[in-house]
């Protein structure tokens, strides 16, 4: 069994309620930041922490996803024709080597743990990752490649996490710790959207995960829990009873692109520190202001 993190788990299947009607033709996770698709960055983030390949869990109607990861023969023969080398380049960046990426299909979207489920067969028996692609991180290492060297540092399951804004943890799933020194710290247990007041810390699961194939029986046999769906916390929570998870706190800036307003700053913030539309974007906003 390999021990190194090689496979990532990306589960798209959910229905984006929360950015209709803007996802109800194109996949949520395929809405663009700035000048290209959510997972786009994701890959890139992915790739920049040595995942080899790819299993998207998609859903019905999400074909755009496996259309934009493969090769363009018009577009890019056009491009090419016109000897337009940049924007080829920019279409071809995203391009997995042949056999990387694999596509799963959740039948109905039954909740995370059940997504994440639907790819045991292509992971088996190795640690792999999960990866959120709403959650957009911008961090100057890679988010993933952060969680990677926990996991070489300390092993078992990783989750990343952190600290929820001033007054709003009741409202995330938050981690308790054993005790808090540094940014890698060993895990109690978790528990989603706690009462207020009763939070055991203010770091909430931002949507990273490194995980040890043991959490696949356990998802099998995973009943519904909060909000009727198959929750990947529940399963986590059973798996930690006999296995260490450490949570790490990492450093860099979450943008939520599952609601709106997330959507829409992220939209921002990767324009603003656009290689070359940065100083453009800049005055554009400022313009609106
Ligand atoms: P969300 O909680 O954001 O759910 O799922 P959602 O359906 O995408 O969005 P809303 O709440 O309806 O607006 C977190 C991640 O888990 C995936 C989603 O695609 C998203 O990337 N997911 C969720 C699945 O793949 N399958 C599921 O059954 C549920």
């Amino acid at each position: 069994m390999s021990t190194k993190v090689r496979k990532a788990v990306l589960p798209v299947a959910g229905l984006g309620t929360r950015v209709l009607p803007g996802a109800k033709t194109t996949p949520k996770n395929m809405l663009n930041v700035f000048d290209r698709p959510i997972l786009s960055y994701i890959v890139e983030e992915a790739r920049a922490a040595g995942v080899e390949h790819f299993v998207f869990v998609v859903g019905r109607g999400q074909g755009a996803i496996e259309d934009y990861f493969d090769a363009s023969p018009e577009i890019e023969g056009a491009l090419e024709a016109k000897g337009k080398a940049d924007i080829l380049a920019e279409v071809r960046r995203d391009l997995p080597q042949p056999g990387q990426m694999s596509f799963v299909r959740q039948m109905a979207p039954l909740g995370l743990g059940h997504a994440v489920w639907c790819a045991r067969d292509i992971i088996g028996d190795e640690p792999f990752a999960v990866i959120l692609p709403d959650m957009l991180m911008a961090a100057d290492t890679p988010t993933l490649a952060q969680a990677v060297a926990a996991y070489d540092q300390v092993g078992g399951n990783i989750i990343v996490v952190e600290p929820a804004p001033e007054g709003e943890a009741h409202k995330y799933g938050i981690v308790d710790l054993e005790s808090r020194k540094g940014r890698i710290n060993r895990m109690r247990g978790m528990v989603e959207k706690p009462a207020p007041g009763t939070e055991p810390s203010n770091l909430f699961i931002s949507g990273r995960y490194i995980l040890q194939p043991d959490i696949f029986p356990l998802l099998e046999k995973q009943g519904k829990g909060a909000g009727g769906e198959i929750q990947l916390t529940d399963a986590m929570a059973e798996l930690m009873k006999v296995q260490p998870f450490h949570a790490l706190e990492y450093e860099g800036v979450t943008y939520d692109c599952g609601d709106k307003i997330g959507l829409l700053r992220a939209n921002v913030a990767f324009a603003l520190r656009h290689p070359t539309f940065g100083g453009a974007a800049r005055e554009a906003i400022t313009g609106l202001l």
